[in-house]
């Protein structure tokens, strides 16, 4: 008997296959657009038994039927090799869906461990109880260039890995590059990494940020979005679900997504002098006590990135000591010794790229205040700046250019002091 409700004016298409009902219905629209061959036909054509057959067609099997009998189906309806594809992907999509999440395939995009992390246990521990509080919003870990956000959130990240047993999604949105990497961008790529297929990809932006958070929502996953520009870049990824982390990093305080997605804040500062001390003495073998290894370590404002850079310096060269770099850096040498000129050094990535990244307006305010003898400034000297000082004072603070010291009072991140008077000297 005809089945009223199948249009057969179309050859049926598999493609929006989903679930087990969906592909029955499919199979039958098949079977009626070829003509609606009888189960006895269809068993001579297939050689597949008369109920296992009607089985298969049933709308209201729990599972689907094998891959064998869909294929076979699929041929004695005539449907040509080239299309036959599309049937098996649909049934792998049904079975796909069907398998508990545990058994999935497993995802990790996380680079590598980066190990101990000396000087980092606070923020650790606050970044393990905000992950755990969050509850779908995200953690932001914040602080100023090369601070050691990505290392602390890499090192949190392997160390809790078990916890998210679903995966481990990982993307770094190049913020510091300039090349503000596109929402959809990064849902398209984690959707290929958990198994979608290329033609899963073709729909629009918004139905593919879609797709990536509704395939989310209730796994266990953990989402590190790393070197986040503005919220706008991180808000059409957030899941929302109650089982998955999002953990994002910036140079930047990102407080629109506190406002919009009640985000909480990790903020990462240079590391505690003592334990700047003891990676440069791990890093350089210098004696534990050397007041010279204490001198260093001030001058390099504690920056783990500058203390790497300080012991690459010294490295196999015995013609380099401790002596010599502390000179050096008190001539405020710091990015002449610790960098090279070139646009593969880190260093100066790093701070040139901090830099680069200020608005035109806070750039002259950085640089009038790098080329004074001041180091603090009260906010009302900058009302000389123009009106919008103000505007200008807290765009420099969001992203740790200007640090509040008390009262009013504003002075600019040392190291960014020292990058731009060096410049402006050259
Ligand atoms: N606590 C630490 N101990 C030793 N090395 C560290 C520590 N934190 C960071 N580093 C090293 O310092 C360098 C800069 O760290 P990282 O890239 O994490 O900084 P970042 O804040 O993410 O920088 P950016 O703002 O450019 O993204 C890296 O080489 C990293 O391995
Ligand atoms: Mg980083």
């Amino acid at each position: 008997m005809e089945d009223p409700l199948l249009d057969i004016s179309v050859t049926p298409d598999p493609r929006s296959v989903r679930t087990v009902a969906d592909l029955a219905t499919r199979l039958r629209e098949l079977k009626t657009w070829t003509g609606n061959p009888s189960f006895e036909e269809l068993r001579r054509r297939t050689g597949v038994p008369r109920s296992t057959l009607a089985d298969a067609l049933r709308p209201d099997r729990r599972r689907p039927p094998s891959l064998d009998v869909v294929r076979r189906i699929v041929r004695a309806c005539g449907v040509d090799p080239a299309s036959a594809g599309a049937w098996e992907a649909a049934w792998r999509r049904v079975v796909g869906a069907l398998v508990p999440v545990a058994e999935r395939h497993h995802v990790t995009l996380l680079p590598p461990d980066v190990g101990d992390l000396p000087g980092r246990d606070l923020e650790l521990v606050r970044l393990d109880g905000l992950a755990q509080q969050a509850s779908g919003s995200p953690v932001v870990v914040t602080g100023a260039a090369g601070v050691g956000k990505t290392a602390l959130v890499l090192r949190w990240a392997h160390r809790r890995r078990l916890r998210y047993p679903d995966g481990h999604l990982y993307f770094d949105l190049r913020a510091r590059k300039g090349d503000k990497v596109a929402p959809a961008q990064v849902a398209r790529e984690f959707l290929r990494a958990m198994g979608a297929t290329e033609a899963d990809l073709h729909s629009g932006d918004e139905a593919c940020l879609a797709r990536f958070r509704s395939t989310v929502y209730a796994r266990r996953t953990l989402i590190v979005l790393d070197d986040a520009a503005d919220a706008a870049q991180v808000l059409p990824l957030l899941p929302g679900g109650p089982l998955c982390s999002v953990v994002v990093t910036s140079r930047h305080r990102l407080d629109d997504l506190a406002v919009q997605a009640g985000g909480r804040l990790v903020t990462v500062g240079s590391l505690e002098p003592a334990a700047g001390e003891s990676l440069l003495v791990t890093l350089t073998g210098a004696d534990r006590g050397d007041p010279l290894v204490a001198d260093v370590v001030r001058l390099c404002g504690a920056s783990p990135l500058l203390l790497r850079a300080a012991a690459a310096w010294l490295s196999d060269r015995p013609d380099r000591s401790l002596r010599t770099l502390r000179s050096r850096l008190e001539r405020g040498q710091h990015f002449a010794v610790l960098s090279r000129p070139d646009e593969s050094c880190p260093v100066r990535q790093v701070f040139a790229s901090w830099y680069g990244s200020l608005p035109e307006r806070a750039r002259d305010l950085v640089v009038a205040m790098a080329a004074g003898r001041r180091r603090a400034f009260a906010a009302a000297d900058l009302w000389l700046v123009g009106r919008d000082a103000p505007h200008l004072l807290e765009q420099l603070v969001a992203c740790h250019a200007l640090v509040p010291v008390g009262r009013g009072r504003y002075a600019l991140h040392e190291l960014l002091r020292r990058y731009v008077r060096e410049c402006v000297r050259r």
